[in-house]
């Protein structure tokens, strides 16, 4: 079976993704699986998580400061097998980037892998206190369950 390959997407990837990123990595254990994380604006290219970002990931026991912030690039089709945005913006952002049906169909919306919660964005906390940021841990914290155990049952085949 062939290593899976996961990126998640928000827009500044400091933020939103890289919790993402670090939340699906501790949760992966002996599976063979890469993630990684991107933004769809340069903003904060190269610069750390937000520091909201890595205290929350801390107090749950994640690391998140090896991750450097980084923009979506045209290759990202090609190297990886699922595209987790964050919401609806992201999503149109990468969508109006893909130049085929297979790369389309490589997006998600994260939230999408959680029953009852197809449809939902992961809120943009930048703007907001850290009560953001917890909610953004929790939400991405339900998807990266469910993405484990789907990833766990195709390696399982
Ligand atoms: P993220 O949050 O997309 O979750 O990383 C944001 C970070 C920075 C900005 C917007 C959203 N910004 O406008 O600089």
């Amino acid at each position: 079976m062939a290593t899976t390959k996961v990126l998640m997407v928000c827009l500044g990837n400091i933020c939103r993704s890289p919790l993402a990123e670090g939340i699906l990595k501790s949760k992966i254990q002996n599976l063979d699986v890469v993630v990684d994380s991107a933004g769809t604006g340069a903003y904060h290219v190269g610069n750390l998580p937000d520091a909201r970002s890595i205290a929350v990931a801390k107090k749950n026991g994640i690391d998140i400061t090896d991750q450097r912030a980084r923009k979506f690039e045209l290759d990202d089709f090609d190297t990886f097998d699922f595209i987790y945005v964050m919401d609806k913006a992201n999503y149109q952002n990468v969508i109006r980037l893909a130049k085929t049906d297979a790369q389309k169909s490589k997006v998600k919306m994260i939230m999408d892998e959680v029953d009852l919660q197809k449809g939902i964005s992961v809120p943009d906390p930048y703007y907001g206190g850290d009560q953001g940021f917890e909610n953004v841990y929790n939400m991405l914290t339900l998807a990266a369950d469910v993405i484990v155990n789907k990833i766990a049952n195709k390696h399982e085949r």
